[in-house]
């Protein structure tokens, strides 16, 4: 039996039906439940989904939108519901202190405020995020503006614009995946042996000739990817976490690391009807393979690369009237950040609202190995790279960035104004260092 034909197609999560019939208003509804997914045929997992049995539903929205979002938890244990990279108060934010009980709803109310962007949501509770997002608690949420709709680039969901959800995970003997983290786990971040994309394992997705848009989330609890085409042919990045890029960047290799997202445009016209190219993760020297295209007869409909995607208004550091130090430092399992682990009842860091603030992160290098990188995420905002040790940082991190990479010994200087009130959480996305504490809390009022 050929390998081909037990391969499954790429699973597209629904699109989540908005149930407000006013053009200005959204209102969603989402269930987190129990669920089982059979990764491997034959053997079930017991997983948990949104309003399914794995992942969740894509939320799309408009800048200017209302959108009110009815969150209710039939899980066994509390859950939040936080939605990763949306610019709202603290109160909407759904970090860890917005706990949802078991049987209990969350209601939250917001405007969409920020431009066209593939963002996600996921659960936050405290200790617990690595575990649910593990066992499947995660979805997208797109954004489109006037400037989105006026592109002349892919938009139709399923048909030329896909999610790409790459998450790897751990097996057992029996071939079921469940959380079950080691000491060296909680210390590197997990790292799995098999690598699903919205939730299958190296599925195939047919694609028309010509450009295909991909919107990439790294929803891994550790593991930082490099992407390839097994042909190394270049492709396009036109967005990063927080919206569109002012310029495509063509590129061969893309880095993800956890909870970031990148989406690109991939010309896929060069190719004859039955051609296959697969994405793949050189990260290390075996190259995985982690989903085929298969390009078939039709058309995509959009055959040119833009040449300007967004404009961008850039924060000039000079109008900063703070610059605060963190320090991210992992010394065994003792995680932290400024020398201290995580406490809901400390707020760290004060913020004056509508600030202009630098935040100088530093990755501190530990251990006999030299440390290791830390993907570090700020709650409430979008934020741009003002530099990465003094060098401008490169062209796919210039435009809104929500969680930047730092490597070990390396100093990133981020910027951003402080527009919305509230709590808000600082920390590491390799959810088990989260989770051990890797995690500080800032007011703005
Ligand atoms: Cu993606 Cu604090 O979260
Ligand atoms: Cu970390």
């Amino acid at each position: 039996i050929s390998e081909l034909a037990a391969r499954k197609a790429l699973p597209l999560p629904p699109l989540l039906e908005d149930l407000n019939p006013d053009p200005n208003q959204a209102e969603f509804h989402l269930t987190a439940q129990k669920g089982k997914l059979e990764i491997l045929d034959g053997v079930e997992s017991h997983t948990l989904g949104y309003n399914g049995n794995y992942l969740g539903p894509v939320l799309r929205v408009r800048e200017g939108e209302k959108v009110k979002v009815k969150m209710k938890n039939d899980l066994d244990e509390a859950t939040t519901l936080h939605l990763h990279g949306l610019r709202v108060d603290g109160e909407m934010d759904g970090g860890p202190h917005s706990g949802i009980k078991p049987g209990e709803r969350w209601e939250p109310e917001f405007t969409i405020n920020q431009p066209a962007a593939t963002l996600w949501y996921h659960p936050h509770m405290m200790e617990k995020t690595a575990k649910q997002v593990y066992e499947g608690l995660a979805g997208l949420i797109y954004i489109e503006d006037e400037n989105s709709d006026q592109l002349a680039i892919p938009k139709e969901y399923g048909v030329n614009d896909f999610p790409i959800i790459i998450q790897d995970r751990q097996l057992d003997a029996s071939g079921s995946m469940e959380y079950d983290p080691g000491m060296n786990d909680v210390m590197m971040g997990l790292y799995g042996d098999t690598y699903l994309v919205n939730g299958a394992i190296k599925p195939y997705l047919e694609v028309p000739k010509g450009i295909v848009r991909l919107r990439l989330l790294n929803g891994s609890n550790g593991r930082t990817y490099h992407f390839e085409l097994s042909n190394r042919s270049e492709f396009y990045q036109i967005a990063s976490d927080g919206g569109l890029l002012e310029e495509p960047v063509e590129m061969t290799t893309l880095r993800q690391s956890p909870a970031e997202r990148a989406e690109v445009l991939v010309d896929f016209s060069k190719f004859k009807t039955g051609d296959t190219v697969s994405l793949v993760d050189v990260s290390t020297d075996a190259k995985i393979e982690l989903m085929e295209f298969v390009v078939t007869n039709k058309e995509s409909g959009v055959n040119e690369i833009p040449t300007q995607l967004a404009k961008i208004s850039h924060y000039d550091p000079n109008n900063a009237v703070k610059t605060r130090q963190f320090v991210m430092s992992g010394v065994g399992a003792t995680l932290t950040i400024n020398d201290k682990t995580m406490d809901m009842t400390r707020i760290d860091e004060e913020v004056k609202w509508n600030d202009t603030e630098i935040w100088e992160v530093t990755n501190q290098r530990t251990g006999i190995k030299g440390g290791m990188a830390h993907p570090f995420h700020l709650h409430g905002v979008q934020f741009q790279v003002i530099d990465r040790d003094g060098e401008k940082p490169p062209e796919n991190e210039t435009g809104w960035k929500d969680t930047i990479l730092i490597q070990p010994g390396e100093t990133v200087r981020i910027i951003t104004s402080f527009k919305n009130k509230g709590i808000f959480m600082y920390h590491c996305h390799i959810l088990e260092h989260e989770d051990a504490g890797m995690m500080g809390q800032y007011e703005v009022k």
